[in-house]
């Protein structure tokens, strides 16, 4: 009885077909009072006047909560038990720091008086200029001293002689990959509902990591964690947003404390946009040398991103081309400048995303230089090892990867020429790229219990954020006590359970997956001298050896491989077709695994060719809706066709998992990028690649 790796259809997928299952503003409490956030409408600069009369006039407003009247809230700092999202708290004093930065809280009887109420505000401010443009930004690009993500990455790296590698190259590329700030967009929004009981605090939150928020909102208002309780049962996606926790959760526990009564705060939107981050517009200057075999000589990749004024956030790309190939000579760099926004956060497969499509992008780029397909020349350069942290991987079958996906994709009729593949007046390309991610692992907990009837209750602090979880995780239990799936319940997302770290960094299999084995173990040995008709519970937790102490290395692996059709009169570029194959250790349910990399290749798409956060001269959002801010819709989107290549790793942890969550869009929009210029001999290197930009090569052709 292999449970692991069943497709089985999700748990709660009936509750969420029929609407059962209750997200956070869902929810309703006896007397809830409703809260409407108000944003500022500039990005720098002072509040002059703030003048609430008119929306506490109206019927139904309660309270209205600014700068003159909020609590002291109190500045927590990033640590692996709270990633606040920024550091900087609103409400405390009459500053603004980017654009869209909650200035006021109003609280009504209803949704509809509290934005009545918002709306009412009359804000007038002293504005300064702003810079919210990295490539245009006045201010100092400057050395950040770490970054903060899990698993955090060395700055810099060097190993070898990069000049010396470059001097002996017979092919050198010096190229300048850009990419947009993009805006998570989960499809449902953030909202939280507080409700106080003496000074007791519940709060109901969509979050990634209910006890990061916990943490969080205990600190701002100075009061002992365990007197605040997270839950979170349902979550209509995150992808980063949710994982560090942001203002609005203590916000609305504020508000509750203001009118005594439970309060719901849902952010729009357009809130969204400037408040639960973002991912940062990046330039990566990437220089890389080859030989006259297409064989690595050196790999340079300086990263510059944007971050706010106030946090050092790093979107950490240049990690990729650190383990991508085998290279002797490798150097990368992460520097900041700061901008008037607000601070950027991971967002699916954070610094890896951009990473994997600049040096897929070049490696593709290379192939052309040195007059070689661009498979072989990543077969050339394969990497044995991680030779960034000089450890063997825990497992890579990443030449499966290739040589599955390329057959099934029928890679080697492909013609190696540019432009050569016509249908109409349609220019027809395909291309390939690989695919990287760091297996991140945190420390876990969870509890088995074996209850008198045959049944087994899993219960854990960790979230099921669309992914699928409470089914992978029943199956990890199904599969170590041996019982069937229908018996096995599990309680996710609340911080009165075992300690569960936030269910982001595609971490939550290996490392939740690991708790519950050794749970499952030790609750078997119990069971061997219990007593009959006694409920036996066990709880473990499992802590990964610390990465500098590991004797391995551990990534997931993958190939892509694409078709684009180009309209080059139109400039429009269409996915045709899409074949990848991946390899993340043990797949704990082929059916969700499965969706989750498909939704990281759609998630690529959009990057490739849609999304992207537009700011005006005014330093304001433009397209702050889902109307302006292009996602792929279904027409934008191809049969996707997904392998998973199986693998054991007995090495990364006792579930055997690597993640999956983060891995398909790494290289997804590279792919794109290099189908297009297979079609077109068009190379863009700055994302998204829109219909002007395709056009605006064909009109104006510049070389
Ligand atoms: Mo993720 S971007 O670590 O939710």
């Amino acid at each position: 009885m292999d449970l692991i790796g069943a497709p089985l259809d999700r748990v709660d997928g009936r509750l969420k077909v029929s609407g059962a299952a209750k997200y956070a503003a869902e929810y309703s409490l006896p007397n809830l009072a409703h809260a409407h956030v108000v944003q500022s409408s500039i990005a720098r600069g002072r509040i002059r006047e703030i003048d609430t009369s008119a929306a506490i006039s109206i019927p139904g407003v309660l309270d209205v909560i600014t700068h003159r009247n909020a609590p002291k809230l109190y500045p927590i700092q990033s640590n692996p038990s709270s990633r606040p999202g920024q550091t900087y708290l609103v409400l405390q004093d009459d500053q603004i720091r980017y654009y869209g930065q909650h200035i006021a809280i109003v609280v009504a009887e209803s949704v509809e008086q509290a934005q009545h109420g918002a709306e009412s505000m009359r804000i007038e401010y002293f504005e300064e200029e702003a810079d919210t443009d990295l490539i245009h930004a006045h201010n100092q690009i400057f050395k950040p001293k770490r970054i903060t993500t899990i698993n955090a990455p060395p700055v810099d790296s060097s190993r070898g002689d990069v000049r010396g590698g470059l001097r002996q190259a017979s092919a050198k590329l010096d190229l300048t990959f850009t990419t947009a700030i993009e805006n998570h967009n989960a499809l449902e929004p953030h909202a939280t509902i507080a409700s106080w009981d003496g000074d007791e605090l519940t709060l109901i939150d969509s979050t990634q990591w209910v006890i990061g928020t916990r943490n969080l909102v205990a600190t701002n208002l100075g009061i002992a964690p365990e007197r605040v309780r997270v839950i979170s049962p349902f979550v209509g996606g995150g992808f980063g947003s949710k994982g560090n926790p942001w203002p609005h959760p203590t916000l609305a526990a504020v508000a509750a404390r203001h009118v005594n009564r439970p309060v719901k705060l849902v952010l729009s939107r357009e809130h969204m946009f400037s408040q639960v981050g973002h991912r940062p517009a990046t330039i990566q200057q990437m220089e890389l040398g080859a030989d006259q075999d297409g064989r690595l000589t050196a790999i340079s990749d300086r990263v510059t991103s944007g971050t706010s004024q106030f946090d050092d956030y790093v979107e950490a790309a240049g990690t990729t081309a650190r383990v991508a190939y085998s290279c002797a000579n490798v150097e990368t760099t992460h520097r900041l400048v700061r901008l008037d926004v607000n601070t950027p956060c991971p967002m699916r497969a954070p610094g890896e995303a951009v990473g994997n499509f600049s040096i897929e992008c070049a490696m593709d780029e290379l192939a052309y230089a040195t007059g070689l397909d661009p498979l072989e020349i990543r077969i050339r350069n394969y990497a044995d090892r991680d030779e960034d942290r000089d450890k063997p991987f825990s497992s890579k079958s990443l030449r499966g990867c290739y040589a599955v996906a390329a057959e099934r994709f029928g890679w080697r009729s492909r013609p190696s020429a540019s432009g050569s593949m016509k249908a109409g007046n349609l220019k027809i390309g395909w291309g390939m790229a690989s695919a990287i991610f760091t297996a991140k692992l945190s420390k876990a907990s969870a509890r088995v219990t074996l209850e008198p009837d045959g049944s087994v209750i899993v219960s854990t602090a960790s979230h099921d954020i669309g992914t699928g979880t409470y089914t992978s995780l029943a199956q990890v239990a199904a599969d170590e006590l041996r019982v069937p799936v229908s018996r096995i319940r599990v309680n996710l997302a609340d911080t009165f359970l075992p300690e569960a770290p936030a269910s982001a960094g595609s971490q939550t299999s290996g490392s939740v997956g690991s708790a519950i084995v050794l749970a499952c173990r030790d609750a078997l040995r119990r069971a061997q001298t219990s007593v009959p008709g006694e409920p036996i519970e066990a709880e473990a937790t499992w802590t990964p050896a610390d990465i500098q102490e590991r004797a391995w290395s551990s990534y997931s692996f993958g190939a892509h491989f694409c078709e684009v059709a180009v309209d080059e009169d139109l400039g429009s570029i269409k996915v045709r077709r899409w074949m990848a194959a991946f390899a993340a250790g043990r797949i704990l349910n082929e059916k969700t695994a499965r969706s989750q990399l498909v939704g990281g290749i759609v998630w690529g798409i959009g990057q490739a060719l849609l999304e992207r956060t537009i700011y005006d001269s005014s330093s304001r959002i433009v397209n702050r809706n889902l109307a302006d801010y292009l996602v792929p819709v279904n027409a934008d989107v191809p049969p996707i066709e997904v392998i998973l290549i199986p693998e054991a790793d007995t090495l990364v942890n006792p579930a055997g998992a690597k993640g999956l969550g983060e891995l398909g869009i790494c290289g997804a929009a590279a792919a794109i990028a290099n189908a297009t210029f297979h079609a077109t001999g068009i190379r863009v290197r700055d994302l998204p690649i829109t219909h002007e930009r395709i056009r605006s090569v064909r009109l104006f052709p510049v070389s």
